[in-house]
């Protein structure tokens, strides 16, 4: 499966957002994540349904929108995405996450269902007909900057057996938190194919975005773990 990167646009410039999006497009990333959180299934509130439209129009990069928000049906519709994009939910964020899952993929979305670091990877065996891909967090959701849980890597290899095992090696494992060049390396051999670049990788003060990128898909290229 292709590696493929997503900008985690809250740790872009919140003050010159255009400049930023420009930039990252300039780094020729696959995808831009946008975190929706509420402030309360994590304890911060970033980025917003308004935003997420306004970017859309503005760019031609696939949205990756991660929402860490209780009852995320509630504002699916709030969202004018289509099929190049990907809404991913939270297992614990709908007591009937089934119908959430659905509901995006009747819009003609694709679907993502996310796992916190202590949420069992095989919450994915059921829902496995209605999700395009799997993100896994490496790290307790809500905050950039923060440093990756130490089970994110046998989570990781889990996740990927599991979903090998359920013959679906097609769906791919976005890894989000505390993704450094080192980081991505290790958990791409251990089965992880989308990257969210934050604070660790990609938005370094005084570093060009382009550099970044490039820097972060040749370390995943040229590293060899065992
Ligand atoms: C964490 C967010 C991430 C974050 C990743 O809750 O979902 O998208 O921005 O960035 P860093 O590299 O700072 O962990
Ligand atoms: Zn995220």
């Amino acid at each position: 499966m292709k590696k493929l990167i997503s900008a985690s646009l809250m740790c872009a410039d919140l003050m010159n957002l255009q400049t930023s999006i420009d930039e990252i497009a300039d780094s020729g990333v696959d995808l831009l994540h946008i975190d929706i959180m509420d402030g309360s299934f994590v304890p911060n509130i970033t980025l917003g349904f308004d935003l997420v439209n306004a970017v859309k129009n503005y760019t031609d990069i696939p949205l990756d929108i991660h929402m860490m928000v209780n009852e995320p049906l509630r504002f699916i519709d709030r969202m004018n995405l289509d099929k190049n994009d990907i809404v991913s939910v939270h297992y614990e964020s709908d007591i009937h996450i089934h119908r959430t899952l659905e509901a995006i993929k009747n819009k003609g979305i694709k679907a993502g269902l996310a796992l916190n670091p202590q949420t069992p990877v095989n919450c994915l065996e059921c829902m496995i007909d209605y999700i395009d891909m799997a993100l896994i967090m490496t790290v307790s959701p809500g905050f950039a900057g923060q440093k990756m849980f130490s089970g994110a890597h046998i989570k990781t290899v889990s996740a990927r057996q599991f979903l090998n095992n359920l013959g679906r090696a097609d769906i791919p494992i976005e890894v989000d938190g505390n993704i450094s060049p080192e980081n991505g390396c290790k958990l791409s051999v251990y089965g992880a194919d989308i990257f969210v670049l934050g604070t660790s990788s990609l938005f370094i003060k005084g570093k060009d975005m382009k550099q970044s990128a490039a820097e972060f898909r040749a370390a995943l290229k040229e590293f060899r773990y065992v």
